[in-house]
């Protein structure tokens, strides 16, 4: 059956990286669909709304949703719910997407483009399986008032709410011990259990759950320890899960290891294995339109695509193969160029991907 694919390149360099993921996959010639909406910045400019129903209809009816970037400086003003991150918020709380998997993959040729030292990040093979709808991202109440008591009683004060339910954690905590069943079967979760109400239920259903996957070690980590250990020793995790908000800090980290942000996809699913995919970096719009990005992590997305949302395993690996096949032959864009390889454009790697195919 056709599969149908919701297309969201957004702001930025999102176009062009998308547009290469697209290439990559029309070369396949799979039995799929693609339909483009707006979204983000883009789409505020032409709707008012970073996220038009249109394009969450579109989304919602789709098999999965291929998404690029959104994000930029010239709407830093807008108030909150109207700037272009809320697209990408909504998507995920609308869909249910409460799966974030944010593998951090160093790869061979790449060693160097690490700010550690090689002997640390060579051969790093990392998985962060992040919550993606819960914890102080979405928790209520939240919003400004006057600081009710204390020294400033009567100043204004910012205020958001941390809070996560058992079922959630339950969920999530299965996800990730079957992610590490299907790897090195060694899960770390990670939380603040010693400061947070909210950590400490997390602990204590992650405990509980621990016991149904004897085979998995399973270890608890701080996070300010987690942060630490990720560049103290990385090859001594293997799957870490943890919520929304340290999960967005800790990937970011996980992602410097590698070296190089641009080679990072990330799907964020739902139960229904629905899910949207999309490079773990932004829109980067100080280089947007001079087709120099790299759309790697894009192309890899699409490959996470085809793994998780539509069931062809040994297509994503035939996409997966063919980036390890350009980096072997040298083909680097400028954010992981090093003297000695070919500098290409983003569409050249684009093409020397649908090559190598
Ligand atoms: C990410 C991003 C988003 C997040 C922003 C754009 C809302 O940083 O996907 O990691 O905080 O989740
Ligand atoms: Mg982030």
């Amino acid at each position: 059956m056709t599969k149908k694919i919701a297309v969201l390149a957004g702001d930025g360099i999102g176009q062009e990286i998308m547009d290469q993921a697209i290439k990559v996959l029309k070369a396949m010639n799979l039995d799929l669909t693609f339909e483009e909406g707006l979204v983000g910045g883009v789409a505020y400019a032409a709707t008012g709304h970073p996220l038009p129903e249109k394009t969450l209809k579109l989304a919602k009816e789709s098999d999965a949703v291929l998404f690029g970037a959104v994000g930029d400086f010239k709407y830093d003003h807008l108030e909150r719910s109207l700037r272009p991150e809320q697209a990408i918020l909504g998507l995920r709380k609308a869909l249910g997407l409460f799966v974030n998997l944010r593998p951090a993959i160093c790869y061979p040729e790449l060693t160097n483009a690490s700010t550690l030292k090689p002997e640390v990040v060579s051969g790093l093979d990392l998985l962060i399986v992040r919550e993606l709808t819960g914890d102080v991202y979405f928790g209520k109440p939240r919003g400004r008032r006057q600081c009710p008591d204390g020294p400033f009683e009567g100043a204004l004060e910012g205020f958001d709410t941390m809070r996560y339910s058992v079922p959630e954690i339950e969920r999530i905590a299965h996800v990730a011990f079957k992610a590490a069943m299907g790897r090195s079967k060694h899960l770390t979760s990670v939380d603040k259990a010693n400061v947070l109400e909210t950590s400490q239920v997390w602990r204590d259903v992650m405990t509980r759950i621990s016991k149904e996957y004897p085979e998995v070690e399973f270890d608890q980590m701080y996070v300010d320890n987690a942060a630490m250990q990720l560049v103290r020793a990385p090859k001594k995790l293997d799957v870490l899960v943890t919520g929304n908000l340290f999960g967005d800090i800790l990937s970011d980290e996980a992602a410097m290891l590698t070296g190089s942000i641009g080679m990072l996809a990330s799907a964020a699913l739902n139960d229904r294995k629905q899910g949207l995919y999309e490079p773990s970096h932004g829109s980067a719009p100080d280089i947007a339109g001079k087709n120099i990005a790299n759309p790697i992590a894009q192309i890899l997305s699409a490959a996470m695509m085809l793994r998780y949302s539509l069931d062809m395993p040994e297509k994503a690996l035939q996409i997966e193969n063919a980036v390890k096949k350009v980096l072997a032959q040298g083909y680097r864009t400028v954010d992981i160029w090093s003297e000695g390889c070919k500098k290409v454009s983003c569409s050249e790697m684009g093409d020397a991907v649908k090559a190598a195919l």
